[in-house]
């Protein structure tokens, strides 16, 4: 490998208008000097943007969704697909829990939050527990990919060690790590952490395949005949994983992924819609909504644009092996980052101070043919933690496990 100098590296930066970041390189010693210049080799300046760009839509048309009568009808015959795709060890599931969680406001890694009452029961108790629903019903283990990041990999990965992996078997339980990106202010100038280390936040969970296949988790895969996996976010503590009734549907329809999705609470609510665009499986953000998408309805008077995602899909792995180098769109988000100030010293800011810059898993399913729109009870499958209070909260969720049937 080649020694990596400060001229290259002041090069580099001055390539990209990043030059603030050796700013403070005199006052460093030795190692510090040594642990920015490698930050800077490593880091892909060329995500950063100066604003808010959205990128061009397509013709956007209502989906076909697989609704809940249809699902009843066939049932048996989508549950007994899954499970023999699940007992010839063809299905994986993979949680992505790379992400920093902010909105709940606890620095720990948000698997490990504890939403008990009266016991303790952590998130990924409750998403482990669920999983093992389905490995007992097949009467066979079913391999788990755990995605964290450089901010809370080792907490998590102590975490679910001195757990015991909550009963499930370690030698099922792989994980991997995300990647990083650089965050900036407003003006896309990036900012430092320590006088010695770029600021960075994890760089989305759109990376989650080409991240598996850095950490050698493909060889898992491959050596083990993993066709499908499901991925799950950590934070909808209900969700059903790897579950029989929807790999066998997606299976039996000749799909080549899988979206599991909820008839919206109200036309508003915030969850991404599923939609064709330009005739191809898609996700809306609420955000993008127009007032008309909003009220527009199909020709039986139903809202058109009603079913939002809930981060549960099942992907065909040879597909995703067609996609694995596929650019994804790039998303702005606006976020508060710890820097430094133009003291040099440290600020933790209590507003959002510039911009975070992330690819999203939403986008695949754009780039793939044929999605199983797959709806499931709202009431049964859908509790996401995102917040501490109001909507999709830790209240929220409690009220919905108690509801189930879950004693917290
Ligand atoms: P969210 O969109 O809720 O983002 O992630 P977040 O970063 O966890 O939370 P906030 O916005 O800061 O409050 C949805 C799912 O994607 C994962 C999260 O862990 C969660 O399971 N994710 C998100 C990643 O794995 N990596 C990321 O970079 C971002």
């Amino acid at each position: 490998m080649n020694k990596i100098t400060y001229d290259d590296m002041l090069k580099k930066l001055e390539g990209c208008g990043q030059t603030q970041l050796l700013r403070y390189y005199d006052e460093l010693d030795a190692k510090q000097k040594c642990a920015l210049l490698c930050q800077i080799a490593d880091t892909d300046f060329s995500v950063v943007r100066a604003g808010k760009e959205e990128a061009e839509r397509g013709v956007i048309s209502p989906i076909p969704v697989t609704e809940l009568d249809d699902i009843k009808a066939n049932r048996d015959h989508f549950i007994n697909a899954g499970l023999e795709e699940i007992r010839a060890g063809k299905v994986g599931a993979v949680l992505l829990a790379g992400g920093m969680g902010t909105r709940l406001g606890s620095d720990a890694p948000k698997g490990v939050y504890n939403v008990g009452i009266t016991r303790e029961l952590y998130i990924f108790e409750c998403l482990i527990n669920n999983l093992m629903d389905v490995v007992r019903l097949a009467g066979c283990p079913i391999h788990l990919f755990i995605m964290t990041s450089d901010k809370n990999h080792e907490a998590t990965v102590a975490f679910l060690k001195e757990k015991n992996f909550f009963g499930y078997d370690e030698n099922f339980v792989h994980f991997f790590m995300q990647e990083m990106a650089p965050a900036s202010d407003y003006n896309g100038k990036v900012y430092l952490e320590e006088k010695w280390k770029i600021s960075t936040s994890p760089n989305g969970n759109g990376g989650w395949y080409s991240s598996m296949a850095k950490w050698g988790m493909l060889d898992i895969v491959k050596t083990n005949g993993i066709e499908w996996l499901n991925v799950f976010a950590v934070d909808n503590v209900l969700q059903r994983i790897a579950d029989p009734v929807f790999i066998g549907a997606t299976k039996v329809m000749g799909c080549s992924v899988g979206s599991k999705v909820i008839k919206k609470a109200s036309p508003d609510e915030k969850v991404g819609v599923m939609c064709l665009e330009d005739g191809r499986p898609s996700i809306v953000e609420y955000y993008e909504l127009t007032d008309e998408m909003r009220s527009a309805k199909t020709k039986d008077g139903k809202l058109a644009y009603n079913f939002g995602v809930i981060l549960n899909y099942l992907f065909h792995v040879p597909e995703l092996n067609k996609i694995m180098d596929a650019q994804l769109p790039l998303h702005v988000v606006e976020k508060k980052i710890p820097c430094l100030d133009e003291n040099g010293d440290k600020v933790e800011p209590d507003s959002p101070n510039g911009y975070k810059f992330e690819s999203l898993i939403l986008d695949m399913i754009h780039l793939l043919d044929g999605c199983m729109v797959f709806e499931v009870v709202r009431e049964k499958e859908f509790a996401p933690i995102k917040n501490k209070t109001g909507v999709d909260s830790v209240e929220s969720a409690r009220e919905l496990l108690k509801k189930n049937g879950v004693e917290l």
